[in-house]
């Protein structure tokens, strides 16, 4: 049966959540727990309460919109995220959510009845930015960690995750508390590709076969603040060329001729950054990523000794704040999506992820699947990120059509 999904009302919702957290460009910044994440949820929230679906929220704030099937089983559940990086875009997350509330809608709108529950989730803290690290909703709720591992972790004004999470909660009382529960059904994200395979290959649908791994670290480089003028070299200990001395060093080490392996250094803070003071102490983010898992580790085993190495008159600290192997999707998710795709006519390709999802971390406890479109120049983490309509709503009914399967 083809679901009714309204391609137009889909469109609409994007461009309306786009406005919360507008910045130029086109894009958007709605960090996690923010007051532009929280309107964003309360707009969700409003949506599903005008159709009468259930609204929960979990100890970690993990939004749920729930369509009741005839059993009370274990629902079907999809999502994604919807904060964003500083320079977002408008899709990357939001297109998970929205795809998943229009799967619903499209369902009442047919009046089709499902055997299991129905679940659209919007997890917290997916990109990591202001709460490092990335995916914290879903690894609480697949039991990896719990939200007080979490709660010292602070912004960079000082203000911490466990506050943020509070208010987050406090602004949500219509949703009703409930706590982790039991693994789902099955477990389907939507997202935009982020990359440019899809659109090389003029596909409209990609069938994600698993996600490469990654890892973070936060490095501290201790030295201390001296005067820029006056202080000769041997007195000085500068956390900032020691820091870019180590990054240069990484960024050697993994440089790969086969560009696999995925190395970036995208955050680095300088106190007191001052042009006349020798930095007392730089903080920065080693973010690392590759599809195998037993290259990764090898990799990551290099991080903390390289790093070491050019610790000349400097004190390090390094935390791992990030580890997850690369996984594959269920091979029976991957069929039921590619077998929605063929009956839809749209052409399709099989490709794995690079960027992780929220799904990295639910297929450790239920059969798991993505479902990817194009965006334009397989440019994402910008405000020039961009989708079709046309691409979005294929997305859209390819979800729609295996939420279904997987429910009846
Ligand atoms: C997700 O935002 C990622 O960094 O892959
Ligand atoms: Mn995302
Ligand atoms: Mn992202």
């Amino acid at each position: 049966m083809e679901i009714p999904v309204n391609a137009e009302r889909l469109w609409q919702r994007h461009l309306e959540m786009a406005r919360i957290g507008a910045i130029a460009g086109g894009g958007v910044n709605r960090a996690s727990l923010s007051p532009a994440d929280r309107a964003s949820r309360a707009l969700m929230v409003r949506w599903a309460e005008a159709r009468g679906f259930g609204v929960f929220v979990d100890p970690i704030a993990n939004l749920f919109v729930r369509r009741s099937g005839r059993e009370q089983s274990p629902a079907v559940l999809t999502g994604s995220h919807m904060d964003t990086q500083p320079l977002g875009g408008r899709f990357d997350g939001m297109f998970g959510v929205l795809a998943g509330l229009e799967a619903l809608e499209a369902l009442e709108d047919a009046g089709i009845e499902t055997l299991l529950p129905v679940e659209v989730v919007v997890w917290t803290n997916e990109e990591g930015c202001r709460f490092n690290p990335g995916c914290m909703g879903s690894m609480c709720f697949t039991g990896q960690h719990v939200p007080a591992d979490f709660h010292d972790v602070e912004d960079s004004d000082g203000v911490t995750f466990g506050a943020a999470l509070n208010e987050a909660l406090a602004a949500l009382p219509q949703a009703r508390r409930r706590s982790f529960g039991p693994p789902p059904t099955a477990y389907v994200e939507a997202h935009i590709e982020q990359g440019p395979i899809l659109e090389n290959l003029g596909k409209t649908i990609g069938v994600v076969s698993g996600i490469q791994g990654v890892c973070w670290y936060e490095i501290m480089v201790h030295g201390q603040s001296a005067h820029a003028g006056t202080t000769p070299r041997s007195a000085r200990q500068d956390a900032l060329c020691e820091a870019v001395a180590m990054i240069a060093a990484l960024q050697a080490e993994f440089h790969d001729p086969t560009d696999t392996v995925r190395f970036t250094v995208g955050k680095v803070v300088v106190t007191p950054n001052s042009p006349n003071c020798v930095a007392e102490r730089v903080l920065f983010t080693v973010d690392l990523r590759h599809p195998e898992t037993a290259i990764l580790r090898r990799l990551c085993d290099q991080v903390e000794a390289i790093c070491r190495g050019h610790a000349r008159h400097c004190r390090l600290e390094i935390r791992e704040t990030l580890t997850v192997n690369a996984c594959t999707f269920d091979p029976r998710i991957m069929t039921l999506i590619s077998q929605q795709a063929a009956a839809l006519r749209l052409p399709m390709t099989v490709l794995p992820s690079g960027a992780f999802h929220d799904a990295l971390f639910l297929q450790r406890i239920a059969p798991t699947g993505m479902v990817f479109v194009p965006c334009a120049g397989g440019i994402s983490h910008h405000p020039s990120e961009s989708a079709s309509p046309a691409d979005l709503a294929a997305g859209c009914r390819v979800l729609a059509g295996t939420l279904l399967a997987l429910a009846s």
